[in-house]
């Protein structure tokens, strides 16, 4: 049977296999697939192994992106843009192909969310590795501004020189952010420590979206911050978790599985509903 993983560490608590089993069930595909976690400098190592004995493609989460980003024989564009692989597939003729699906995760979850992103004024909290993966499908979504903060501000103006080109994307410190914006996406990981990014409450509006790349069986801290402030739209990571799935399932399966009966089966693993 075809073998596939995710690698990370920690990765004991990944709903990955969970999502993928179900995508092969619904789309009548036989794989299995399985967790790795191997020590920080042993990665390498192990997704050798692993495709020397026969796997088909792998997911790479925290911390290895980066690495799998230097390992891997090729890399799709969206890859090369993101600096950071989260999907490898073994082609046919042998090729380690690096792509990377968190970008389009994000886009197609807002966007079944019916969050409109065309002519839209975007601003984009953080500057690291889940920021930066983002900003290529966001900006291809033609938004009339994208605007970057970050709590170190020097490194949010170094992603809006790197992706300048791309569309309208500036960097702003939280003291300069004005202005009505559509949609705040959060992907900082400040939900994580239970900390919230220095964002004025004047920002949030009844009519702004509220995205954080974070999710947990309860609202992030940034989500039940911007509910008290107002906030009507709020939505979390769990959506873009499945939808990257999907993505990185069509790069390894050639075919696209249905994400909403998944979503709702994962919520309920979760005990969100
Ligand atoms: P990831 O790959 O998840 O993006 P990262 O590359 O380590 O992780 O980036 C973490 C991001 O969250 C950064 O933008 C970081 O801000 P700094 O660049 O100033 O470090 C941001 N971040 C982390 N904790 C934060 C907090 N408590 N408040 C605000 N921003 C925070």
């Amino acid at each position: 049977m075809d073998r596939y993983l995710v690698f990370g560490h920690p990765v004991r608590h990944s709903k990955s296999p969970f999502i993928h089993t179900l995508f092969a069930r619904q789309t009548q595909q036989e794989l299995e697939y399985g967790l790795a976690e191997p020590a920080v400098d042993e990665f390498a190592q192990a997704l050798r192994t692993f495709f020397d004995q026969g796997g088909k493609g792998c997911n790479v989460t925290v911390p290895f992106k980066e690495q799998a980003f230097t390992l891997v024989d090729r890399l799709s564009p969206r890859a090369k843009r993101a600096g950071a692989v989260n999907t490898i597939k073994l082609t046919d003729d042998g090729v380690l192909l690096g792509d990377n699906t968190d970008g389009a995760g994000l886009v197609a979850d807002l966007k079944s969310h019916g969050v409109t992103l065309a002519d839209s004024r975007i601003l984009l909290l953080g500057a690291g590795g889940a920021a930066r993966g983002a900003l290529a499908p966001l900006l291809a979504e033609l938004p009339s501004e994208l605007v970057i903060a970050n709590r170190t501000h020097a490194k949010a103006q170094q992603l809006a020189a790197e992706f300048c080109d791309l569309g309208h994307v500036t960097a702003q410190t939280h003291e300069q952010l004005a202005g009505s914006f559509d949609l705040v996406i959060n992907s900082t990981s400040a939900s994580l420590q239970g900390e919230l990014p220095p964002l004025a409450p004047a920002l949030i509006h009844t009519d702004i979206a509220i995205y954080d790349m974070m999710y947990g069986a309860s609202d992030t801290a940034f989500i039940s911050w911007a509910k008290q402030h107002g906030a009507r739209q709020t939505m979390d990571g769990l959506g873009m978790l499945v939808e990257q799935a999907a993505e990185a399932f069509t790069v390894w399966r050639g075919i696209r599985p249905g994400t909403k009966q998944v979503l709702r089966e994962l919520k309920r693993n979760l005990g969100v509903i």
